[in-house]
């Protein structure tokens, strides 16, 4: 099916801004707009496995079939996302039976991933059982205080700062409940996707602004949040899809993996098979900290206990620029050092350096960071290796960061050539934001 996708229908509304242009035209990058149609997360949210997690800077399953039909991969093929995310690739490349790894960082993202992943046929009657029992237990403990609650069903409040800011105590409290009814043993065959609903409904219950990238809380909200349904709806939808999983599809369960790792050494994944090519979409320079972004699921689905643990792993992240990468960029008040073959590449740091220190050093720790991912690539790329990285321009302190062209020069220095740039579309609603791709080639 990904085989027969028409490639590069251009896109006559959305002329490309000057500036960005003639960046590329000056790097003499290969560059050109194409219209693969909405990209973002949203279109996953209709399409069955991938809606089982909402991750708003995720990229469609449209822009992974894109590039499988762009890069001419099938099933004797190996397709590697290093910065997996939600597992958008992965899932796609599973469903097509082309065997896939993912690299995550955040735990959150990992399990979510890993769990998408399984394609089970369970007892659907389950499912209902889990509901019935949890309707039972929220009217038993309907009129109970939160704390009294706990105590009974053994459980503790989320260790995150501020906890009922985040949800109210009754909502909570039901969220709780659910949490640990999924560990019973009589659910053991579906806790994987009871696991999935949780860490999507407790977002859903939290007091959030809904439909925004980034969480902001929503303190004054008149919602009523019902626990139950979110839970049902959820579970309808798993079941729907479970159902809707064909029988080829399900003998491909198990054919992607997604591995809890640090893109930023490649070489120690441990990986059996070369890579033929990548299809990703690592972090962009603009501040957005995935770690910060989760950890409202990451302290409630317990996958954290300790409240500093959220803030080291953000320091490992690409683009991570929360807490502890805060502190230790900002340390010594001075430039971040750089190996002297990026000096001309990072062409932003004079104007940006002058107007914020830290925003340069943002920049430059996320640049060093591709580097070094780039350059332990190198040890798994198979032979012909294609790689597709989907990233999007930046602007701090109103300084442009050209990300696709010193992403393609980074390519460049590491030994690989770079075919092309495809611009995909404008973002945010703000002028001179795009999506590109950065598409690059090793023999
Ligand atoms: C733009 S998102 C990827 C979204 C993905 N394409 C999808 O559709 O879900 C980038 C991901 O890179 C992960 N990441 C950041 N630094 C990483 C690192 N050093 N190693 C592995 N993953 C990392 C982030 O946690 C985030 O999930």
């Amino acid at each position: 099916m990904y085989q027969q996708m028409t490639l590069f229908a251009e896109h006559p509304d959305m002329p490309i801004d000057t500036d960005f242009r003639s960046n590329m035209e000056r790097h003499r990058y290969r560059f050109r707009e194409t219209d693969i149609g909405d990209i973002t997360f949203q279109t996953g949210q209709r399409e069955s496995v991938h809606r089982w997690y909402r991750l708003t800077p995720s990229f469609s399953p449209g822009v992974v079939r894109f590039f499988l039909s762009y890069f001419d991969i099938d099933r004797n093929s190996v397709v590697l996302d290093p910065f997996s995310g939600r597992g958008t690739t992965i899932i796609e490349c599973q469903k097509l039976g082309i065997p896939g790894i993912g690299c995550e960082i955040n735990p959150l993202l990992h399990k979510t991933g890993v769990s998408s992943l399984i394609w089970k046929l369970c007892d659907i009657g389950l499912f209902d059982n889990y509901a019935e029992e949890l309707r039972d237990s929220l009217d038993k403990y309907g009129k109970k205080d939160i704390h009294d609650v706990l105590k009974k069903i053994g459980a503790e409040l989320p260790n995150i700062h501020d906890v009922f800011r985040w949800w109210k105590p009754d909502v909570l409290k039901d969220l709780l409940i659910a949490r640990e009814l999924s560990k019973k043993s009589e659910y053991k065959k579906i806790y994987n996707y009871l696991w999935l609903c949780l860490n999507q409904t407790c977002l859903d219950c939290a007091n959030i602004h809904r439909n925004h990238p980034t969480i902001s809380f929503d303190d004054n909200h008149n919602r009523n949040i019902d626990v139950f349904s979110c839970v049902n709806d959820f579970l309808s939808t798993v079941k729907t899809d479970l159902k809707s999983i064909t029988k080829e599809e399900r003998l491909f369960n198990g054919l992607g993996k997604i591995k809890l790792h640090d893109s930023k050494d490649m070489g120690l994944l441990n990986a059996e098979e070369k890579i033929s090519c990548v299809i990703t979409s690592p972090p962009y320079p603009n501040r957005f900290s995935y770690i910060h972004q989760t950890r409202p699921q990451l302290y409630f689905m317990e996958m954290l206990k300790e409240r500093k643990d959220a803030t080291e792993i953000d320091l490992e992240s690409i683009g991570g620029t929360w807490g502890r990468a805060t502190s230790v960029l900002t340390k010594g008040d001075r430039l971040i050092d750089i190996p002297d073959e990026l000096a001309d590449i990072l062409s932003y740091i004079p104007r940006l350096r002058e107007k914020s220190l830290l925003m340069c050093n943002y920049a430059t720790k996320y640049f060093l960071n591709l580097h070094q991912h780039i350059r332990s690539l190198k040890k798994i790329c198979g032979k012909n290796f294609r790689g597709a990285y989907v990233v999007g321009n930046s602007r701090l302190s109103d300084v442009e960061i050209y990300t696709e062209t010193i992403l393609s020069k980074i390519f460049g220095l590491n030994g690989f050539d770079v075919d092309e740039i495809i611009v995909f579309r404008k973002r945010g609603g703000r002028k001179k934001l795009y999506e590109s791709a950065v598409c690059v080639r090793r023999s």
